[in-house]
């Protein structure tokens, strides 16, 4: 690893693995090599469905260099399940979770030498796009579409490693429509873009919260979540947003640590209320667990507690990153062990 770039050093995500794996999608069968190749560009047809019709889903987990140098994907057949939704969703042939795993599989074992280590990661991001060449198929699915999985080794999602971040409370603009919410793709993403850009411009804010109609759900790549020396409290899941699995991670680990969980609507008064003495944080496969030293609330600034990462957020943050690492037992089956 010697000559390649610092992953610490380089934005989220700007750093490549040398390898990739692809499945083609034809006539409604999936069909796959069974082993990777040198990570290139592709050649598209101008009129490519995903160009103009946005038939795109996608996945982020990660590869975690374990304390006994082993490498572990965590959650994967979770992150397979969710891909498999997200295409069903775009109303494209699901593939079999059996070929996802291979491709997810086949592609960190390929890259696992640019992982780097604790706290750094392997980021896998598989990758749905539609590809048949026809512009007249807007209201159609793509008849043809390409599943491929590449790699980027990563260090901090947010540049300055753990500090307090500023989240901006948004009640009017939605981060997507209420029927896409649940799934991963690009879309989603550009539509949440304008507000996050304005909160960062107008609020200093690194994340938008979105809150419309009152009632948060997450912000534009995190879910969200309270907590205080007893209890852990975060929406309850229904399509409007998406099924993060570190969410899922968090609320079995606060179970186990002994916090009674919450899962219900959640309002940005509350949050305002909240913030006097509990602590806020988000997470995510990128953010991990990310704490949240201040809160903007109809257009008011407000400090979480004494704006520092708390205590709770700091106990959850630490059972979850030792799980990722092999630090700890693996009782929920959460750790896949690969070759590299
Ligand atoms: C919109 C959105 N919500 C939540 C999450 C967290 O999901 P997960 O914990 O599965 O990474 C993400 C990250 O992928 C996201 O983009």
């Amino acid at each position: 690893m010697t000559d390649r770039p610092d992953p610490f050093a380089a934005p989220f995500g700007s750093l490549f693995g040398d390898s990739m794996t692809q499945a083609e999608l034809v006539d409604g069968t999936y069909s796959y090599s069974g082993s990777a190749q040198p990570m290139e560009n592709f050649s598209l047809h101008p009129a490519t469905h995903v160009l103009h019709y946005g038939s795109a889903c996608f996945e982020g987990l990660k590869a975690h260099r374990q304390s006994n140098g082993t490498l572990a994907l965590f959650r994967l057949d979770d992150h397979v399940e969710r891909m498999r939704q997200s295409i069903g969703l775009l109303r494209m042939p699901v593939p079999d979770a059996a070929l996802i795993r291979s491709l997810i599989i086949d592609a960190v074992e390929a890259n696992a030498d640019f992982t780097p280590d604790p706290p750094g990661s392997l980021y896998v991001r598989p990758t749905f796009i539609g590809t048949a060449p026809n512009i007249g198929a807007a209201a159609v699915p793509s008849d043809m579409g390409l599943l491929y999985v590449i790699c980027s080794p990563v260090g901090d999602y947010f540049a300055g490693g753990i500090r307090p971040l500023t989240i901006y409370v948004e009640t009017k603009v939605p981060r997507t429509t209420p029927q896409f919410g649940m799934v991963k793709s690009g879309a989603n993403y550009v539509m949440a873009l304008g507000p996050t850009l304005d909160a960062k411009r107008d609020h200093g804010a690194d994340q938008v919260l979105f809150a419309t109609a009152d009632d948060i759900t997450e912000t534009g790549a995190s879910n969200f979540f309270l907590i205080d020396d007893d209890r852990i409290i975060t929406r309850q899941l229904d399509e409007s947003f998406l099924h993060g699995v570190t969410r899922d991670s968090v609320i079995t680990i606060a179970g186990d640590l002994g916090y009674s969980v919450e899962e219900r609507p959640l309002s940005p008064s509350e949050l305002a209320d909240w913030a006097e003495t509990g602590e806020v944080f988000l997470s995510g496969t990128a953010a991990v667990v990310a704490p949240v030293g201040t809160v903007i609330v109809e257009d008011s600034a407000r400090t979480v507690r004494d704006g520092e990462p708390g205590p709770n957020t700091l106990r959850v943050r630490d059972a979850l990153t030792t799980l990722l690492t092999g630090d700890a037992d693996d009782p929920h089956g959460w750790r896949t062990t690969v070759s590299g």
